[in-house]
């Protein structure tokens, strides 16, 4: 597929997608989406892609929310439609079983934070702005902020940044634990390509199945989770992997994983 709003380039094992509407700040039109939708499945299917960054272009915005001029026009089940075709994009992302690392440049509003939130991993440049304003505009949030925000930071402080629709900086997205680290904006991608050379370094079968016993078990009672986490060991020790990482740190040598 031809993109028309996203830029992806893939670099020793890293891919990047960056949301490329400048103009109106990333915002993240129904084209957009499905473009997302594509390019988010085709990565997950290529072997070279191990990881991904996903930011915005330019320097003041990651995403400034999904695109206002079409939630104007919608009716009620347009909107239900939109809402969860939007829940099944960033379902994808959220279960790509490859680290998808946020780096957050500059605005993520409404769906930027939500789709932020769906990622992995969150850091921002030290200009960023994260917040739900959807209530400004009369809305509900509809891309999972009523219920990811809530998990992430508790109900809350969810219910202050959706209540008020009032932006929080990158500092105080950090103290709540809503992104990871804050660097300077000049140093934001180096920063996310670096977190994810480390996390690809590892073995790929263990880093997924890590991804999933998290991501799963949070969901569950802890009985559950920890159930889920046994069989999840237990199949990672059928692994090539497991075998060469074992023998390597006894071989004194840094482990050479194949994902198998
Ligand atoms: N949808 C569509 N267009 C958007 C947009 C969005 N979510 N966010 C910004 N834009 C457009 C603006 O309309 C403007 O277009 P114009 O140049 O044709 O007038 C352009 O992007 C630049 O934005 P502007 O508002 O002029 O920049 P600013 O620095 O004054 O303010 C924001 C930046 C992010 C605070 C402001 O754009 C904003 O509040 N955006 C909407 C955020 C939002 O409510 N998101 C949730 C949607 S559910």
């Amino acid at each position: 597929m031809e993109y028309q709003n996203l830029l992806v380039e893939i670099k020793e094992g890293i891919a990047r997608i960056t949301v490329n509407r400048p103009k109106v700040l990333n915002a993240l039109n129904d084209q957009t989406m499905e473009e997302l939708r594509v390019a988010f499945l085709d990565l997950r299917r290529r072997e070279d892609v191990h990881g991904i960054l996903f930011t915005g272009s330019g320097e003041k915005a990651f995403i400034a929310g999904a695109d206002i001029n079409e939630l104007a026009t919608q009716s009620p089940l347009e909107g239900k439609d939109r809402s969860r075709r939007g829940h099944h994009i960033l379902e994808i992302i959220e279960n790509l079983g490859k680290p998808v690392v946020a780096a957050i440049n500059g605005y993520a509003l409404g769906g930027g934070c939500e789709i932020a939130m769906a990622c992995h991993i969150r850091i921002a440049s030290d200009n960023a702005k994260i917040g739900q304003p959807e209530v400004k505009l009369g809305i509900v949030a509809g891309y999972g902020g009523t219920q990811r925000l809530t998990r992430l930071v508790g109900l809350g402080r969810a219910l202050e940044i959706l209540l008020t629709g009032e932006p929080i900086s990158a500092h105080r997205a950090y103290e709540i634990g809503l992104v990871n680290a804050v660097y300077p904006q000049a140093e934001l991608i180096t920063q996310a390509e670096n977190l994810l050379k480390k996390i690809i370094a590892n073995g790929p079968v263990a880093v997924k199945l890590t991804m999933e016993a998290a991501i799963h078990g949070s969901q569950m009672s802890l009985a559950e989770g920890l159930n889920l986490e046994a069989n999840l060991f237990s199949v990672s020790c059928t692994t090539e992997d497991m075998r060469e990482g074992t023998r390597a740190f006894v071989e004194k040598r840094p482990a050479k994983f194949t994902g198998k």
